[in-house]
């Protein structure tokens, strides 16, 4: 599988405390030196470019924490054979930087949503922004990105009752609303150890309050989504199964944390650095032969095989 897809984390720092993606206790911050600069990333999106990547997808922790967010993404965007530029955030400091964000050249937002009510978004994410967040879903609406989607993580006993809720948005609201399967990663998220809900039971859920919904073909920006629609409706149901249908065959992507670390697989450790290449002006061929070297070594990892080690959404990304 070709490696066209790039999920570069600009921050470890995090304005929620998601219970699925945060360590409780996150023992401290990296310092403002450890970070890449703006030209440090704009350079390794280049090589990586270079060596084929196709679409960059910004993450974070929070990626709109990150200092003149909006001059980042426009270093990014000019960067030559990139055609598609991405970012996945909490949606709480959307609105009021939506419009510059596409204006700045940011093509598609996901915003990662898992409640719809206050009490629950509060439990899930420490956080009272829940107002703040779904005023950023609606900002990135009006600004004109060539799609938004919504992410839900179903956690049963957590979010799962409001499944038929999040589904009727894609019939008021041209969004791709997509229910994701919870999956283990921190120390802390052992505690939702029972709340795992399958894509099929998810999707059993939602046909049984709105009917069966209808196959969409697949789609260029679908990724491992499952896309289904409801007659009538603006938006889009999508459904990732990340644990029970797991999808390394297909996977065309690799990630870069803030610090410059590559990481070849979701589940893999960090198999190589980019960070001293950069900052000792390594030139453009030595850098890219790097890069050709971590894409050789991505088929050595995969979910389920000896070398998956421990994980931290919070410092990846997802
Ligand atoms: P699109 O570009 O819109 O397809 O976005 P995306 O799905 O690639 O990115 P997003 O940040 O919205 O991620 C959504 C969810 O997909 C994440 O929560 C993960 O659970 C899941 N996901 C993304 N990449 C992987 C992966 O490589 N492996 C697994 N197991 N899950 C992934
Ligand atoms: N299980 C499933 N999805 C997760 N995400 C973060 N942590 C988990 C987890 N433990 C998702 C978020 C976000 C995306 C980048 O990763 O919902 O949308």
């Amino acid at each position: 599988m070709a490696i066209e897809y790039l999920r570069l984390s600009l921050t470890d720092r995090c304005n929620l405390n998601c219970l699925y993606c945060t360590p409780q206790e996150k023992a401290s911050f990296l310092k403002h030196e450890d970070l890449l600069r703006h030209e440090e990333l704009a350079r390794a999106a280049a090589a990586f470019a270079r060596c084929g990547v196709k679409k960059i997808r910004l993450t974070g922790g929070e990626p709109l924490l990150r200092k003149n967010i909006t001059g980042l993404v426009k270093m990014l965007k000019a960067v030559p054979g990139l055609k598609e530029l991405a970012m996945t955030t909490n949606g709480v400091l959307l609105a009021p930087l939506a419009a510059e964000l596409r204006a700045a050249g940011l093509d598609r937002v996901n915003v990662s949503l898992n409640s719809l009510n206050p009490a629950a978004y509060k439990r899930i994410t420490g956080s009272d922004s829940l107002e703040a967040a779904w005023d950023g879903l609606m900002a990135a609406l009006k600004a004109g990105f060539s799609e938004v989607k919504l992410n839900m993580v179903v956690m049963k006993g957590i979010n799962d009752a409001e499944v038929p809720e999040f589904a009727r948005l894609s019939m008021d609201f041209p969004v791709s609303v997509r229910f994701i399967e919870f999956f283990q990663t921190s120390a802390r998220t052992a505690q939702l150890r029972d709340a795992y809900l399958s894509s099929a039971e998810t999707r059993k859920r939602v046909e049984a309050a709105y009917g069966l919904l209808l196959q969409v073909p697949p789609g260029s920006t679908d990724g491992p989504a499952h896309v289904y629609q409801r007659r009538g409706a603006k938006g889009r149901l999508g459904f990732i199964s990340g644990r029970s249908d797991y999808f390394c065959g297909a996977c065309n992507r690799v990630r870069m944390d803030c610090t410059g670390r590559v990481y070849p697989c979701l589940f893999s450790p960090a198999t190589h650095t980019l960070k001293d290449l950069l900052r000792a002006g390594t030139p453009e061929e030595a850098l890219d032969d790097h890069i050709k070297k971590i894409f050789l070594v991505k088929s050595e990892y995969k979910r389920n095989s000896p070398t998956a080690g421990h994980i931290e959404m919070s410092d990846l990304g997802g």
